[in-house]
């Protein structure tokens, strides 16, 4: 699409948001006690999940202006072109189709972009992948020496990488006994060196995965993971010492997704085992994809297929909800809230679930790469501060690290806080005698008692009164006093099911393409992380000692590579 982003702060919704936010007075216990509705009129349901926007830092003027914002700068529009395939994504000059990845088997009309039936294409290569992915469930696929597959090792990095890892961690509950996935994306061989200690290469299966299959930290390490495998199994005696015995091994144990299947061809891979996907998924978009291969073998393609229909749901109420009651919309932005009209700078995400410890880190590539940009669409500077510092951990262990300064520092902290109704592991707490602890027997009850206390801790703070009269000596009362009106989105679901981690992920998504298209930016492409690499491979040479490269360097990066080179033992 070449229109010209329309600049959000010449729309008289942002003029009318400046005036607002001049004007209001930030009262969470104020606007509760005046208002027994505001709960409820400002939580909406988007699939599973109940959000309560509620104690954010918005009256009804707020959202009214903020609707007002995204029809300004043509966000139905915006949306329609993302789901229908216009390039978007206009620096890569591509479309931008992770949706396409999940839309419903037999959507009429099937959805054709430049001639070619993207449904189709995607149906075919996910029954590929599923059969795949039933053939080593089974045991039908061995290694090399006729024993069933015992460990995945997935080799990719950033998109490749992250949300493979995040669902994994996320529904490991829903693992087959005997079957593990292990993640190897760090170009540091410690990574390699440590998650392939002590297994059996006998019943490994290595899948690199990488879109453009030429990421140098994915390829030095499918080639360490390939010489492990030769040497290991060379030394257990399962193989001989040959060339046709090795090219064998790798044959059985190496299998590839990416784009770039002539490049995994060149690898050594054979392209019937090879899992594709297209040029219109980006890489922190594709974890529905083949990309998710090492989560369709150890969790099974059914439950792959349900975490799909998750991310459809979502897709659904994204692109058919109106703006006022849209998950995805509300919170894109309100972020857009907080970043430009509270000078917010960073954006908390706090997982009730120490199955999504990995979703912060997840979350990371995927606003921070989006919307990490200085410039619009149409290469004119942005005309306001884009992409916040998105960060988490899960809750409880986050309350004792870093909540002191969401509740007291002089930061606005935006918050999400995740949640899930049913536990995946029921533990009952007992004392010595085998009677229930109580407050707390249910443990997970415990849990989520944390969960609602921290964000109406949040909201409405304590008082000095408040705590005088709790007979605190004057002299600390005001280290003792919270301010209240920290803003928290509550999101709440039945169970972390794979349906409802789509629906999470994809509500992620959407929200980050919201701000995108406010900002006026290209969330899909990622040009920032291009000149580290590219400096990497010129300096490489200095680091392995040549001199003449490592003179050229400026004065810093050349003290920095010497003293590596004095100290290396
Ligand atoms: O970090 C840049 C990036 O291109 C990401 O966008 C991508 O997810 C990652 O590298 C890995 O790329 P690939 O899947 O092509 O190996």
């Amino acid at each position: 699409m070449t229109t010209s982003p329309v600049d959000a702060t010449t729309t008289s919704a942002w003029a009318g948001l400046q005036r607002h936010r001049d004007e209001l007075r930030a009262d969470l216990r104020g606007w509760f006690a005046a208002d027994p509705g505001r709960a409820e009129r400002h939580s909406h349901a988007a699939g599973d999940l109940f959000v309560d926007l509620s104690k954010n830092l918005a009256t009804d003027e707020t959202y009214d202006l903020l609707v007002s914002l995204a029809r300004e700068v043509r966000l139905p529009e915006r949306v329609e072109a993302m789901f229908t395939g216009e390039r978007i994504n206009v620096t890569e000059d591509r479309a931008v189709l992770h949706t396409a990845l999940r839309r419903a088997p037999g959507t009429q009309p099937p959805l054709v972009v430049d001639g070619q039936d993207v449904d189709a294409d995607v149906a075919r290569e996910l029954d590929r992948l599923s059969a795949f992915a039933d053939k080593v469930r089974s045991g039908e696929w061995t290694g090399v020496t006729g024993k069933p597959v015992t460990t995945i090792v997935n080799i990719g990095i950033g998109g490749s990488d992250l949300g493979p890892v995040m669902v994994y961690e996320a529904l490991a509950p829903y693992l087959r006994d005997g079957l593990e996935a292990r993640f190897v994306s760090n170009i540091d061989p410690t990574d390699v060196a440590q998650t392939t200690a002590g297994l059996d290469p006998e019943t490994t299966l290595f899948i690199v995965a990488s879109k453009t299959f030429g990421t140098l930290e994915t390829l030095t390490n499918a080639r360490l993971a390939r010489a492990w495998l030769w040497d290991a199994l060379v030394a257990a005696g399962a193989i001989e010492d040959t060339d046709s015995a090795r090219q064998a091994a790798v044959g059985q144990h190496f299998v590839a997704v990416s784009t770039a299947l002539d490049k995994v061809a060149a690898f050594g891979i054979d392209p019937d085992n090879a899992f594709g996907f297209w040029d219109w998924v980006g890489g922190r978009y594709s974890v529905d994809s083949a990309i998710g291969l090492s989560l369709a073998i150890a969790f099974g393609p059914e439950r792959f297929r349900e975490l799909l229909a998750g991310f459809r749901t979502m897709d659904e109420h994204f692109r058919t909800a109106p703006l006022e009651q849209n998950v995805p919309v509300l919170m894109g932005l309100l972020n857009v809230w907080y970043t430009n009209f509270h000078d917010a700078h960073t954006h908390a995400v706090l997982p009730y679930a120490q199955q999504l410890h990995r979703f912060p880190a997840y979350l990371q590539q995927l606003t921070m790469e989006s919307n990490g940009k200085s410039v619009r669409w149409d290469g004119s500077d942005v005309t306001t501060q884009t992409g916040e510092v998105f960060w988490g951990e899960p809750g409880t262990n986050g309350q004792h690290a870093f909540y002191q300064l969401i509740h007291q520092g002089t930061r606005t902290i935006p918050a999400d806080f995740l949640a899930f109704a049913t536990p995946a592991y029921p533990l009952t707490d007992h004392d010595g005698d085998g009677k229930a602890v109580q407050p707390g027997a249910d443990v997970h009850e415990l849990f989520l008692a944390n969960f609602f206390a921290q964000t109406k801790a949040l909201a409405f703070g304590k008082t000095a009164d408040e705590v005088r009269a709790e007979g605190t000596d004057e002299s600390i009362v005001p280290a003792r006093v919270f301010s209240g009106n920290r803003p928290t989105t509550s999101v709440i679901a039945p169970a972390l099911t794979p349906s409802v981690l789509g629906q999470l992920i994809a509500l992620y998504e959407h929200i980050t393409f919201v701000q995108g298209v406010v900002w006026g930016i290209d969330s899909f492409d990622q040009w920032g992380v291009e000149l580290g690499k590219k400096l990497a491979l010129e300096i490489a040479p200095a680091v392995s000692g040549d001199d003449a490269t490592l003179d050229a360097q400026d004065s810093s990066t050349r003290a920095l590579i010497a003293y590596y080179r004095s100290h290396r033992s």
